[in-house]
Formats: C-alpha cells, sequence, structure tokens
C-alpha cells in the first residue's frame, strides 16, 4: 500500500473533475504533526493558470476529492496548502490486511531488468575495505528491487585483466619453479603483489619479463592462460570467502570479469571506427568528447586503444555496455564504485550513445560513493599505515561484538552467543556502512557501530528481539499472528502511519539506489515502537483483552517490517540475544 500513490491518485480525479487536464499533482509529507500526514500543494501553480485565488482553488479541490474513507480531516492552510490527516478507521483496517499478507501489502512495480554492477574487486590484490561499500551497498540495492519485483541481473565486473598481471605471473612462475603450490604461494596476495612489486622496480630483466607475460597472455599463450587462470581462481577464492563472511547474495555465475570481454575488444574498436566516433591521435584510437570540453575549449580526450595496440578499462566498459543491451537486455544499469570514476562513467555513457549501445529509454547510472574515513579522517588505513584486508575487518568485528555480548545479561547458551555476536558484529560493520548517505565520506567508528543505542543494527536488532519475547510471554507465535487491529492513541496512530510508509520507503530506494533512506526509516519504525509501547501496555493485566490482542498486531506488524527491512539490507535478525 503506497499512500503517496493513493492520495495523488484521488487529487488527480478532483482536479479532472473540475474540468483540468494533466495538471502537476503535487505532494509531500507534511513537516509538522499538526498538519497532518501528507500536504498538497498543487493549488497554487493551477490558481496562477486559472487566474483565481489560490484558497478559493484549494476551496473548489476540496469540494471535488473523494477522501472520506481515508482522511479524518482536509483543512486548508497558508496559501492554499491543503493538509491531510489520516483516519484511524482507514489505518486500522490496513493493519488486518498487512498482517494477513506475506509482502505487508507492499505493491509490485512493472517488472524491468535491471543489471546491477557491484563489489567487482580487481583481483591482483586482496579485497580490501574499498570494495566494502560497493559490495554491500549493491547488494542491498539488488534486494530491494527484486523485492519489488524487479529482474535483477547481477553482474560482478572483476578486475581480472591487465598489464599488472605480467608481474604477478613472471613471479608465479618462478615461485612455482620452487616447488610451492600456487596456493601456498597466494595464501596472502597482498604479500605476493607486494614481493611481485618489488622484483618489477629493482631486479634486472624482470620488468621486461613481466611485459612478455602481459604481451602472451594477451595473446592467448596457453602455458600463460594457465598460470593466470591458476592465479584467479585462488583470487576468487579469497573474495567468496569474503562475501560468505559478509553474507552478500555474490555467487560464482555472477562473475563477469574484465577478460570475458577481451576477444569483443577488436569488434567495439571496428564498430567505432566504422561509426567515424573513433579517430587517430598520436597513434592512438580516441573519441573527443566536445560535451566535456575543459575552460579553454578541448574535448575531453577518451581513450580506447593506446599506441601500443594494448586496450584500456574504457574500452572494456564500452564492450560490456554492448553485451548488457544485446544479450541480458538490461533497461537500466547500475554501477557502484567510488566516486573518483564518475567522469569515466559520465564520458563512457556520453560515447555509448553516440555508438547506439544503450537505446534512449535505457537508462546508466553510475552510484558513486564516498571514502571510508578513519577518526583521523583520513582513509581508513592500519595503524602502520597498511591497507585494511577486508576479511581481517570482519573478524575484528566479530570478536569486538563477542566482549560485547559476554558482558550482557542473558540466559543463552556459549554456543548461542557466539551465533549472536556473529551476526550482531557483521551486522554493525554492513549497518554503519548503509546508514551513511552514499555519496559522502564517512568515519568508520567501532564503538558507535556496536552501540545499542542510536540508529545502528544492534539497537534495530535488539528492537526486533523484543517484540520475539513479547510473542513467547503471550504464548502466541507472531507470524502467523491475526487480529482485529484498532489504531487509538497517538503514538498507535504515528507508529502505523509510518509502517504504512514502508512502500514509499522500497520506492525511493528503487529509484536513487540510496539504502540509507531503509536505515533512516527502520530506526524510526523502532523509536516509534518503543514510545508506542511505553505508552500503551500490551501483557499487563489491567490491559484489556481487546486491547491486548490489537496492540500484539501492532507489535508483529513492527517486527516483521524490521525483519523485511533489515533483511532487504542484508542483515539478519536474531530470535533472542
Ligand atoms: N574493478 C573496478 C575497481 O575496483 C570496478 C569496476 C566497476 N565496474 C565497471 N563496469 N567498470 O575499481
Amino acid at each position: 500500500m503506497n499512500i503517496h500513490h493513493l492520495l495523488s491518485a484521488r487529487f488527480a480525479q478532483a482536479v479532472q473533475a473540475m474540468g483540468i487536464q494533466d495538471a502537476p499533482i503535487p505532494l509531500s509529507r507534511s513537516t509538522r504533526p499538526d498538519f497532518g500526514e501528507y500536504q498538497f500543494n498543487g493549488a497554487m501553480a493551477l490558481a496562477k493558470q486559472l487566474k483565481q485565488k489560490p484558497r478559493d482553488i484549494a476551496e473548489q479541490i476540496l469540494a471535488n476529492v473523494k477522501l472520506d474513507d481515508v482522511a479524518s480531516k482536509l483543512e486548508i492552510a497558508g496559501p492554499g496548502f491543503i493538509n491531510i490527516h489520516l483516519k484511524n478507521e482507514w489505518l486500522s483496517a490496513w493493519c488486518e490486511r498487512a498482517l494477513q499478507d506475506s509482502k505487508l501489502t507492499i505493491e509490485p512495480h512493472e517488472s524491468k531488468t535491471i543489471v546491477v554492477d557491484y563489489s567487482s574487486p580487481n583481483l591482483a590484490k586482496e579485497m580490501h575495505v574499498g570494495h566494502l561499500r560497493s559490495t554491500i551497498i549493491g547488494d542491498a540495492v539488488v534486494n530491494v528491487l527484486e523485492y519489488l519485483g524487479h529482474h535483477v541481473i547481477r553482474q560482478n565486473h572483476m578486475g581480472d585483466w591487465g598489464t599488472q598481471f605480467g608481474m604477478l605471473l613472471a613471479h608465479l612462475n618462478d615461485k612455482l619453479k620452487s616447488s610451492s603450490v600456487a596456493e601456498t604461494a597466494l595464501s596472502d596476495l597482498e604479500d605476493f603483489y607486494r614481493e611481485a612489486k618489488v622484483r618489477f622496480d629493482n631486479e634486472a630483466g624482470f620488468a621486461d619479463r613481466a611485459r612478455d607475460y602481459v604481451v602472451q597472455l594477451q595473446g592467448g599463450d596457453a602455458a600463460c592462460l594457465k598460470l593466470w587462470q591458476q592465479f584467479i581462481d585462488i583470487s576468487i577464492q579469497h573474495s567468496e570467502e569474503v562475501y560468505k563472511k559478509l553474507n552478500v547474495s555474490l555467487k560464482r555465475e555472477h562473475i563477469m570479469g574484465e577478460s570475458s570481454y577481451n576477444p569483443d575488444l577488436v569488434n567495439v574498436l571496428a564498430d567505432l571506427t566504422e561509426k567515424g566516433i573513433v579517430v587517430e591521435d598520436q597513434g592512438a584510437k580516441v573519441v573527443f568528447i566536445p560535451e566535456m570540453s575543459n575552460k579553454d575549449g578541448d574535448p575531453a580526450v577518451y581513450i580506447v586503444q593506446k599506441s601500443g595496440g594494448g586496450y584500456l578499462y574504457a574500452t572494456t566498459d564500452l564492450a560490456a555496455i554492448r553485451y548488457r543491451a544485446n544479450q541480458l537486455h538490461a533497461q537500466r544499469t547500475l554501477i557502484f564504485t567510488d566516486n573518483r570514476q564518475a567522469l569515466h562513467f559520465k564520458q563512457t555513457e556520453i560515447v555509448a550513445r553516440k555508438a547506439g549501445y544503450l537505446a534512449e529509454s535505457d537508462s546508466y547510472e553510475h552510484c558513486p560513493f564516498g571514502m571510508m574515513l578513519g577518526k583521523d579522517n583520513k582513509p581508513f588505513k592500519t595503524r602502520s599505515g597498511e591497507t585494511i584486508k577486508l576479511s581481517d575487518l570482519l573478524d575484528e568485528a566479530i570478536e569486538r561484538a563477542e566482549v560485547l555480548i559476554s558482558q550482557r545479561e542473558s540466559s543463552l547458551s556459549a554456543d548461542a552467543k557466539k551465533q549472536v555476536a556473529a551476526t550482531v558484529g557483521i551486522g554493525a560493520v554492513k549497518y554503519a556502512d548503509l546508514s551513511k548517505n552514499r555519496t559522502t565520506d564517512y568515519i568508520f567508528d567501532w564503538d558507535t557501530m556496536l552501540s545499542f543505542e542510536g540508529n545502528t543494527a544492534p539497537y534495530l536488532q535488539y528492537a526486533y528481539t523484543r517484540v520475539k519475547s513479547i510473542f513467547r510471554n503471550a504464548k502466541q507465535d507472531m507470524d502467523t499472528y491475526q487480529a482485529s487491529v484498532s489504531v487509538a492513541s497517538v503514538q498507535e496512530h504515528d507508529l502505523v502511519v509510518k509502517l504504512m510508509q514502508f512502500d514509499e520507503v522500497l520506492e525511493a530506494v528503487c529509484k536513487e539506489a540510496t539504502p540509507h533512506i531503509m536505515c533512516t526509516y527502520l530506526y524510526e519504525v523502532a523509536s516509534l515502537f518503543m514510545r508506542f509501547y511505553e505508552a500503551n501496555p500490551v501483557l499487563k493485566p489491567q490491559v484489556s483483552e481487546e486491547d491486548r490482542s490489537s496492540r500484539l498486531g501492532l507489535c508483529a506488524l513492527t517486527a516483521k517490517t524490521l525483519k523485511v527491512g533489515l533483511e532487504i539490507l542484508g542483515i539478519d535478525t536474531l530470535e533472542a540475544m
């Protein structure tokens, strides 16, 4: 149930009934509780158009709009705003329906095919904190899109190709000669990369060998490809361990690395040349982009082939767009990387549109994110200044949560506590990231993210277990609980309106690819629930049978919303903690 849609439709009908076609229907949330929940702001513009007084137009709209079932009060305010107060009977009826509906009355969207390109680590190195953001934000957005009924195709555009593999393969080749197995040699990719780099920079002849390897690799030399495949397989296993710990939905079949586009790059270049989009410039093949000129009027230069014949990251992205359009039939593409790549994707889109690789109606959306900073406001690093491996970070989260959980009073067994700690620890790291505005930098701080107060995973997980324990005490099954609900108190009213707005929140996350909107929402749900629970006791002896079952209904709806919301964010809930 999407309140915004329903109200908009009713106002559109009213305006039409007044004989006005295609008028905009601006509707927003009210900013103050005494203004009701929603506000229709269309009277002012219509008044201008019709040369009448805004308040008169508002009066006419009121006379025409049919909202008796939904609103307890409609009032004109200020220059001609119409404030809408939602009716308790309507909210009550919704609660009963929502309790019976496993989808909580969420309206499915018209299904689109959406490609989501996320995580996409570079396999030359271990996954680091920079890939945390792409992986979990991307996965949360994927879940929202699927929940709303879209056909989502995950694409893990792994960096498994390129010149740095020359150096790595040369080093691996030498290591394997001295009989070390690949798994052992590559058990720590970070160390391995560092060793190879030291040799590349210092050892006579090594850099040349590394370059030879690149040529052989690109030429499809079988022995070289075999070595490369060994490296890639082990590196993918490292990533998969992280995905498992992180509880994200990426599987091997979602990998479509840069290497998979390699055979098609020559075709892309030929096609761009044939279409006259690409020109030669100082031996390289480039596209000039006058739409993105600098202040001297020089167009941006987008290189698709280097003078030596090598292809680039950009060429691969053009091939990816073509593949996604022709083979995957993508109508919308979302790509999650940090904001330093914003320019690249803007240019890529322009070139792809010139080449006709993207239909006009298809969107190509780079969804940038900011950096993860330490408490010193600098990029998040170890004390000695090294990048932090994602896998170490997640282990630390679980260890810290174990300490936290062991300090709490609880009747759980040691094993159950371990399970709780893992869920709380991983949940805290993911939630801390997801809850920040995607596009800005944020400070990674263990203490705040593991706090049971504030907008954190532990707070929400705890709120959920609280409802669970209410149901245990009531000896009722929450998941199948049905009740006739009667919304009466202000706290109940506010809570139910918030619960109903879940649909609007999902829609916003779908549109903007911003999971933090969902986090803020869930935090508000939990806070309104606590307020309701304090003012409207559920299990106290003085509460009537009727009130108790109605309030249990609200408890169940709250918990179900929290659970679905957290699950969508990729965060598990607990039965008790
Ligand atoms: N591998 C890249 C990186 O780590 C991200 C790739 C994003 N996707 C793409 N189609 N370019 O920065």
